[in-house]
């Protein structure tokens, strides 16, 4: 579809497109309420009084422990109400302890971080929300946990929104990746770019390096190397970006290439690294894999990993196919201990 497109249009006709058209209809649907849901937070955001709304702590905490802002409330409002109104069975939200029924006809479940990268927001640093869209089990009607069992590879669609300088999405319904653009006096979101393709070649890598001392061996050496530029391994000098906010340094991905990391680490609770499966890794590496890009834990895929829990984290490295190919080779021939392993075959 041509430049200026709406996200109605592009979504409906890649529907129409898809081998099950229902479900990619339904999809479509529940991402056209989302957008509205990332208009009016889009919004919010760019209100005064930013005090009012932005950073204030709750008191409460959620999921995993982070003190909730105000905001994250209002965002978690927004998009719940917002799937309300599509064809969703089952809603799991990084807000939420439990998943949640919504509508018992309704075809799709949608795990979702309304607000995510939210410690931005005191900075007036870039946020986001993230969303997965998976089709809904029969068994999930008497407990809509059971919707969230899936791999990352039964995702029907997956996205983000990204309220930076521009208000953007970039979303996939399994046809390619398109980036939209929030036209704000028009309050619509128009088609920028599709079939986005993560360049390789880009000597550039993200990571919160703080945590060095706490890496495992695949991940230290890689870092090293990189460090070392020209003179080392990668015969090359790596640039570093750390945003801190998972949307903005995905986005930066996509549009220029190089990898992001946020590994398994040796401090307790990092076992499994920081980011969420169901709600950040799974959609990102949707994304990541519908344009030309990998993501994996190091040993295996991403999207094929099978949750056991609801809020469960995973490593993530994901980014440019040579980048994150060579990462899984340090992996593969690296012991965490640092001795050369076995070579797999
Ligand atoms: O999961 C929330 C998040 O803020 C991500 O957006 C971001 O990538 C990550 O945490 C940053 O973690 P850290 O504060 O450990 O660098």
């Amino acid at each position: 579809m041509e430049q200026g497109a709406t996200l109605e249009a592009v979504l409906r006709s890649e529907a129409r497109a898809s081998s099950d058209a229902a479900l990619a209809g339904a999809a479509a649907t529940a991402i056209l309420r989302m957008a509205e849901a990332a208009i009016e937070l889009s919004a919010l955001m760019a209100q005064p009084p930013l005090a009012g709304r932005l950073g204030a702590a709750t008191g409460a905490a959620n999921s995993d422990g982070d003190g909730q802002r105000k905001l994250d409330l209002v965002a978690e409002d927004l998009f719940a109400g917002a799937l309300r109104k599509a064809p969703v069975a089952c809603y799991l939200s990084e807000e939420v302890d439990e998943a949640l029924l919504f509508d018992g006809a309704g075809v799709l479940a949608v795990a979702i971080d309304p607000l995510d990268g939210s410690s931005n927001i005191d900075v007036n640093g870039p946020v986001g929300t993230i969303f997965s869209i998976l089709p809904t089990l029969p068994q999930a009607a008497a407990d809509p946990a059971l919707a969230f069992g899936q791999t990352g590879r039964a995702q029907i669609a997956a996205g983000f929104f990204i309220y930076g300088p521009q208000t953007s999405l970039l979303v996939s319904l399994g046809r390619g990746v398109s980036l939209f653009v929030l036209n704000r006096p028009q309050r619509a979101f128009t088609l920028v770019e599709s079939n986005i393709e993560i360049p390789q070649g880009m000597a550039e890598f993200a990571i919160n390096a703080s945590n060095q001392r706490h890496w495992r061996e695949p991940v230290r050496r890689y870092i090293d190397d990189c460090m070392r530029g020209a003179d080392g391994p990668h015969g090359r000098n790596f640039n570093m970006r750390w945003v801190g906010s998972l949307v903005a340094d995905a986005y930066r991905i996509f549009m220029r290439g190089g990898v992001f990391l946020y590994p398994a680490d040796d401090r307790k609770g990092y076992g499994q690294g920081r980011l969420r499966l169901m709600y950040e890794a799974n959609p990102i590496a949707f994304l990541v894999e519908h344009a030309g890009g990998a993501a994996t834990d190091g040993t295996e895929p991403v999207l094929d990993r099978r949750p056991a829990a609801l809020h469960e984290r995973a490593p993530l490295i994901m980014g440019s196919l040579d980048k994150v190919e060579r990462i899984i080779g340090y992996h593969r021939d690296l012991a965490p201990s640092g001795e050369v392993a076995a070579q797999r075959s």
